[in-house]
């Protein structure tokens, strides 16, 4: 079978996920969360009592587990030595935590070692932050996806709402902010728009016109979906 990487990038919030699962589901891609193989090491390392500033200790830990995704696009499911961590990764506690752990360069290039075998001479849509910059250069697709801070907002708010976690869309708003500016600012894989990456704003626009603008991308390459 032939390799086609597609790339998913941008902020938190763009819809990144979601687009990916649903353009695997219809490709018959294989579908890659390089978030949930951070939050994994974070869930463990936080299992594990870890300081989280300690990058070597953090690496010995990504060597020493077995970190695994799996399910599907539908339903993917993460797999910390064989014991299922799908909601664990969620937490609030993670998802605090695990800002820290991705700013290590060692991490970094273990988990982009591992996001390069995963799609090496497959067919597979990886999302994440800097999978068409830095992970897979030669990706054969790159698209960036980006949405209004009030639309991204405006989404998680609508998550939270729905799940029945207490929110405030104003808090929301400003933690988004605070976070685009650390995620372009960083010295580490910094937020960064590959030169040759399609960028799409998804904001008001719904989640199939977004994939079926990919998959017409995809076609415009030679790849017929
Ligand atoms: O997309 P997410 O919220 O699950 O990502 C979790 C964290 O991992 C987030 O802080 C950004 C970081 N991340 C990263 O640095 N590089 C990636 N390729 C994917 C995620």
């Amino acid at each position: 079978m032939d390799k086609v990487n597609i790339a998913i990038d941008g902020p938190a919030g763009a819809g990144k996920s979601t687009v990916a699962r649903q353009l695997a589901g219809r490709l018959s891609y294989l579908y890659v969360d390089t978030g949930a193989m951070y939050r994994a090491l974070t869930w463990k390392a936080l299992q594990e009592d870890l300081p989280l500033h300690d990058e070597e200790q953090l690496t010995q830990l990504l060597e020493r587990i077995k970190l695994e995704l799996g399910g599907n696009e539908e339903a993917p499911r993460v797999y910390v030595n064989d014991a299922e961590v799908t909601e664990g990764v969620r937490t609030p506690e993670v998802t605090a935590a695990v800002s820290e752990v991705s700013a290590h360069e060692a991490v970094r290039r273990m988990m982009a070692e591992k996001q390069r075998m995963l799609a090496a001479n497959r067919r597979a849509v990886l999302d994440g932050r800097d999978i068409g910059s830095h992970v897979l250069p030669d990706a054969e697709l790159k698209v960036f996806l980006t949405a209004s801070v009030d639309e991204r907002a405006k989404r998680r708010h609508e998550e939270n709402v729905e799940k029945g976690i207490s929110s405030d869309f104003e808090e929301i708003k400003q933690a988004i902010s605070r976070r685009d500016e650390q995620d372009a600012n960083r010295t580490i894989a910094p937020l960064v728009k590959a030169r040759d990456a399609y960028e799409i704003d998804t904001t008001n626009q719904q989640v199939e016109d977004v994939v079926a603008e990919i998959e017409s991308l995809l076609r415009q390459l030679g790849e017929t979906p």
